[in-house]
C-alpha cells in the first residue's frame, strides 16, 4: 500500500492520539493535530519516546485561521475526530451549550473538511471521515446536546458522499460510529450538568439516582481499549472506497440495529 499523508484532529488524547501512531506504524505520514500547543508539546515528546514520527501541529478546528492554514496541504485523507460532549435535559439545558457543542462538533468539522475537500475535489482523490458516535443513531436521554450534534454530524456525512458520488471526482467520504470506549470522554460529558443541575433542575430529586445510573451503564459498555475504533479507522483511511458506516464494538452496532427496529 502507497504511504498516505493523513492529518488527524483532536489527536492529542484518546482515539485521535492512538489512530496517530496505529496509522504512523503503517508508514502513513501522519499530521496530528491538537487542540491547543500544550497538548502538541505534549504528543510531540511522545511521538519522540515511542520513535513513531509524527507531525504534530496545533490545530484549533472552531478557529478560521488555523483551519485556512491547512488549504495548501495535498491531503490524501483528513480524519474529523476533534469532539466535545455536553449533556442535560432538552427540557431546560442552557441552548448557548447545544450551540458550542454544535460548533465543534458540526459546524467547525464542515467547515474544516471543506477546506480539504477543495484540495481533493481538484486533484481527484482523497477522503474524509467523519467520527461520529452511535449515539448519532440512537437517542441518549440527558446526553441529548451531544447526541444530536452527532446526528446531525452523521445525517450529513451520508448526504456529502451521495452528493460527491455524483461528481465523480474520486473522494470518498465515511462515517467512524464508535461505541462507548474509555477514553474518559463520557465521564467527562456526562458530568458535565451535574454543575448546574445541583442549583436548579426539574430533575433535581433524582439526580444522585441519574448519576448512579449513568456510572453504571458506561461501566457495563464501554470497551476498555480503543483497538478495536481504531482498527476501522486504519481500515477505512486505507481503502479505496470506503464503506459508510464503520462501527466498534460490533455488538453495540447490533444494539443500534434492534433499538431501531424495535422502534427506539
Ligand atoms: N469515547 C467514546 O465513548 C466515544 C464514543 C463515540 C464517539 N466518540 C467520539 O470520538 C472522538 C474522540 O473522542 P475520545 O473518546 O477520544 O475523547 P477525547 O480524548 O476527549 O478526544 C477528543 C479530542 O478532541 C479535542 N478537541 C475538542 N475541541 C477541539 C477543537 N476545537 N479543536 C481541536 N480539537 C478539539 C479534545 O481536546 P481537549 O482535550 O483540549 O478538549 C480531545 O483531544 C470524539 O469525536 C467523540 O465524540 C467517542
Amino acid at each position: 500500500m502507497k504511504a498516505k499523508t493523513i492529518l488527524i484532529t483532536g489527536a492529542g488524547s484518546g482515539i485521535g492520539r492512538d489512530a496517530a501512531f496505529a496509522l504512523a506504524a503503517r508508514g502513513h505520514r501522519v499530521i496530528a493535530t491538537t487542540a491547543d500547543e500544550a497538548q502538541a508539546t505534549a504528543l510531540r515528546a511522545e511521538s519522540e519516546r515511542r520513535g513513531q514520527r509524527l507531525q504534530v501541529r496545533k490545530l484549533d478546528i472552531t478557529d478560521p485561521a488555523d483551519r485556512e492554514s491547512l488549504r495548501d496541504e495535498p491531503l490524501d485523507v483528513l480524519i474529523n475526530n476533534a469532539g466535545v460532549g455536553e449533556s442535560g435535559s432538552l427540557a431546560e439545558v442552557d441552548v448557548q451549550r447545544i450551540r458550542q457543542t454544535f460548533e465543534v462538533n458540526l459546524f467547525s468539522t464542515l467547515a474544516l473538511s471543506q477546506v480539504a475537500l477543495a484540495g481533493m475535489i481538484a486533484r481527484r482523490s482523497g477522503t474524509v471521515l467523519f467520527v461520529s458516535s452511535i449515539a448519532g443513531r440512537v437517542p441518549m436521554p440527558f446526553l441529548m446536546p451531544y447526541s444530536m450534534s452527532k446526528f446531525a454530524l452523521s445525517a450529513g456525512a451520508a448526504g456529502l458522499r451521495a452528493e460527491l458520488d455524483r461528481l465523480r471526482c474520486g473522494v470518498q467520504v465515511a462515517l467512524i460510529e464508535p461505541g462507548a470506549i474509555h477514553t474518559g470522554f463520557n465521564q467527562r460529558m456526562t458530568e458535565r450538568k451535574y454543575a448546574w443541575m445541583q442549583q436548579s433542575s426539574y430533575f433535581a430529586g433524582q439526580v444522585e439516582q441519574l448519576r448512579a445510573e449513568e456510572t453504571r451503564v458506561f461501566r457495563l459498555l464501554e470497551a476498555r481499549s480503543s483497538d478495536g475504533i481504531v482498527a476501522k479507522i486504519v481500515l477505512a483511511a486505507q481503502a479505496k472506497r470506503p464503506r459508510l458506516r464503520y462501527v466498534s464494538p460490533w455488538w453495540q452496532g447490533l444494539g443500534v440495529q434492534l433499538a431501531r427496529i424495535f422502534g427506539v
